[in-house]
């Protein structure tokens, strides 16, 4: 494996950081100076260092989804296909977890990785990563739903949402809008509507904190992360703070 390509998924930043990294002799593999990035080494035999600090190697795979409807978000389910069932058996090996659920019937940006430690980064309410999701809403989205869901709305088990955006990009008997939450309740888009009188007909999540859904993934595709797309994530709880 590259050793650009190792540094950059263990968290040391995108590969042209990392390459200045190895550029300025920071980094060391079996005590020895390494400083082209493409450098072959293999992580089980070799011990790397930068700043002389050893890198725990773990085999990390990073996946970007577009959901399908009828998937459920696990690993396994007694009735139905979960979108882990969706990857090929090479990607499936690492037993790789979606990040955070989509309802059943929720299409669109799913990340589907084996790094716990970015899953909970990116889950934690207190990291306030926005996730915004386009819907079409049955019935008239008002300017007062605007306000309503800036300042908070109740839900149905007396739970107070907190400040979400909401766009509306169209109105009439089907309103077609986008909206911004930080947090990852239970039904949240849905039970947020249902707060003030109407019904999601139609859920898509486009984003999570900096990560977009690619547009040329078709329903049920998926593709690895680019190493910039991974470098924007995992600095996304700094960013926060
Ligand atoms: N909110 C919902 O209601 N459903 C989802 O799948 C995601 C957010």
């Amino acid at each position: 494996m590259r050793i650009d390509k190792l540094l950059s998924n263990m968290g040391y930043g995108s590969r042209k950081e990392v390459k200045d990294l190895l550029k300025k002799g920071n980094v060391r593999c079996d005590d020895k100076v390494v400083k082209s990035p493409q450098t072959h080494i293999d992580p089980e035999k070799s011990v790397i260092s930068v700043f002389g600090e050893i890198v725990e190697y773990k085999e990390v795979v990073y996946l970007m989804m577009n959901k399908p409807p009828g998937y459920v978000s696990a690993t396994e389910d007694q009735r139905d296909l979960t979108v882990v069932d969706l990857l090929e058996p090479e990607d499936a090996v690492l037993n790789p977890f979606p990040v955070g659920r989509l309802d059943k019937d929720t299409e669109g940006l799913l990340l589907i990785t084996n790094d716990g430690k970015l899953a909970h980064q990116l889950l934690s309410p207190k990291k306030h990563v926005g996730k915004t999701y386009y819907a079409t809403i049955e019935g008239r989205v008002t300017e007062e739903d605007i306000k309503a869901f800036q300042k908070g709305v109740t839900l149905d088990d007396d739970y107070v949402t907190q400040p979400a955006n909401l766009n509306i990009l169209s109105r009439g008997e089907l309103s077609e809008i986008e909206l911004t939450i930080t947090e990852g309740k239970y039904h949240q888009v849905k039970r947020m509507f249902e707060s003030v009188g109407k019904r999601v007909t139609y859920l898509k999540r486009l984003s999570m904190g900096s990560l977009m859904l690619d547009p040329d993934l078709q329903t049920g595709e998926y593709r690895e992360l680019t190493d910039q797309e991974l470098a924007y994530l995992q600095n996304e709880h700094i960013k926060k703070n």
